[in-house]
């Protein structure tokens, strides 16, 4: 111990690869649990952007080992072009920087052109997915036919496992009007990857859990956010794994004992991508200002993202479920040059206040905001690092969320750069190195 797990308290793009590179920089490793490259991680350092889709954000910190465990969806074509283009900047991810679990999925290029013709056959009911193939692939884990890595590293398994894979798909593939792989080519060219990816090849599960038993701080990194939940988000408008705190455990192989705190990033407002409801989205020209200020395009996609005033009932919810017990505000730099923001205190349906979170999407596109005025500021910020030098109105902002969500705001982000940022609290928690030579007591049993 100690163990953080870091989740997006919203839907998605809240700033999770930022504050993962912050806390980073205590942390001896940092392990990617769920989803694919449907995230695009951003962290800037000494101006320069970079943007993670597949690997941990923690790779920029030399003495941090990142690691894929077997809950992701790994596309190892985009693995590659990935690990290429942070060597080119300086980055080299060597194999002791980087370890990959043998049980992680793979995104095969079939999942991709499933992804895009079911979309394409939604018409205007498209969920607006990334078309990474994320979808596709959490299918096949769950139906028990897909490729894992150990497949990738092993000729004669991967033919095997691609008889499988082919007596599933083929008639999927026809049914959507999609080609059918030449499946000897593709043999080759996942085989030709399991070369290049056989040395980081790890039991990643067991590494993390000696980790911890060893007294190391391992920050599990959480993608997508809590309302794309499979099951607890907006479903269906959601993405195909659990996004929430519990998945840091199910996805790398360790116990919830195992977690000493978890931390929820959320903007100082509201974004989404893709289709689906979002309660507090603005379409006049407010908007406009959170994405042009706020630079509100997806790292994945490039497409607009959907812009709208903070959803205190959608944060509540998310603290609940995830056990949030300390919250990163970001984006608090883009408030400035506002009079006033807004933000929705509660639901009402029907004219009644909604108590219990409607997160099913036809359940939630119902509800309406009931809306609580702040006065806005117009200094900007970005500048500050400390929270007294933070202008009133937005300390003032702060203090509210706090106080409305009942969770203490541990840290600020006032701008894209790793230094733009201020701590409220401590974050990690005091390390619990294991004491040698001491027993506990056998528990007395209850019943004789
Ligand atoms: P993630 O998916 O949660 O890691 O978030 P993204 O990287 O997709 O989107 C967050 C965007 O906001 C990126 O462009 C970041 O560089 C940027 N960003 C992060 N924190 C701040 C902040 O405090 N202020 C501003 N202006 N931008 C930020
Ligand atoms: P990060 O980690 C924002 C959204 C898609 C779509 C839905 C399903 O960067 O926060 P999928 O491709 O997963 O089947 O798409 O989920 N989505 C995200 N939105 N941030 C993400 O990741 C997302 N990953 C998926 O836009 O609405
Ligand atoms: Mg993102």
């Amino acid at each position: 111990m100690p163990a953080i797990v870091l989740v997006g308290a919203q839907w998605g793009d809240e700033g999770k690869g930022k504050i993962t590179d912050v806390l980073a920089a205590e942390a001896d490793q940092v392990v990617r649990f769920q989803g694919g490259n449907n995230a695009g991680h951003t962290i800037v350092v000494n101006g320069e952007q970079r943007i993670l889709h597949m690997i941990p954000s923690g790779i920029l910190h030399g003495n941090t080992v990142c690691a894929i465990a077997s809950g992701v969806v790994l596309d190892p074509f985009v693995l590659f072009e990935e690990i290429d283009a942070l060597a080119a900047s300086g980055t080299p991810v060597s194999c002791e920087r980087l370890r990959i679990s043998r049980g992680a999925t793979i995104i095969l290029p079939l999942h991709r052109e499933i992804d895009r013709l079911r979309e394409e056959a939604r018409g205007d009911t498209r969920l607006g997915t990334t078309l990474r193939g994320v979808g596709p692939a959490y299918e096949d884990t769950h139906g028990r036919v897909s490729v894992t890595v150990a497949d990738l590293c092993d000729r004669d398994r991967l033919a095997a496992r691609l008889v499988v894979v082919a007596r599933e798909k083929e008639p999927l593939l026809a049914a959507l009007g999609g080609e059918i792989p030449d499946w000897d080519a593709l043999a080759d060219s996942l085989a030709v990857l399991g070369e290049r990816i056989r040395p980081y090849v790890d039991q990643v599960g067991a590494r993390v859990r000696q980790a911890l038993a060893a007294g190391g701080r391992v920050l599990f990194e959480g993608a997508q956010g809590t309302m794309l939940d499979v099951k607890h988000g907006s479903y269906p408008y959601v993405t195909s794994s659990h996004t929430t705190a519990g998945a840091a455990c199910t996805g790398t192989g360790i116990g919830p004992t195992a977690i000493d705190r978890v931390v929820g990033v959320a903007k100082a407002y509201t974004t989404r991508v893709g289709g689906g409801p979002m309660p507090t989205e603005l379409v006049e020209s407010t908007g406009d200002h959170l994405r042009e200020v706020g630079r509100e395009y997806g790292a994945t996609t490039g497409r607009p993202r959907r812009c709208g005033w903070l959803d205190l009932p959608a944060l509540r919810y998310a603290v609940a479920i995830n056990g949030i017990d300390g919250i990163f505000l970001t984006k608090l730099d883009v408030f400035s040059g506002l009079d006033s923001v807004r933000v929705c205190t509660a639901y009402r349906v029907d004219g009644e206040e909604v108590t219990d979170f409607p997160h099913l999407a036809d359940d939630l596109a119902r509800v309406e905001p009931v809306w609580a005025e702040l006065p806005g500021w117009h200094e900007p910020l970005g500048d500050e690092r400390a929270f007294h030098e933070l202008p009133a109105r937005a300390r003032d902002y702060i203090r509210y969320v706090a106080r409305a969500l009942e969770v203490a705001v541990v840290g600020v982000s006032v701008g894209p750069a790793r230094e733009q940022i201020l701590f409220l609290e401590d974050v990690w928690p005091p390390s619990r190195r294991p004491q040698s030579g001491i027993l506990r007591p056998m528990p007395r049993p209850l019943h004789r």
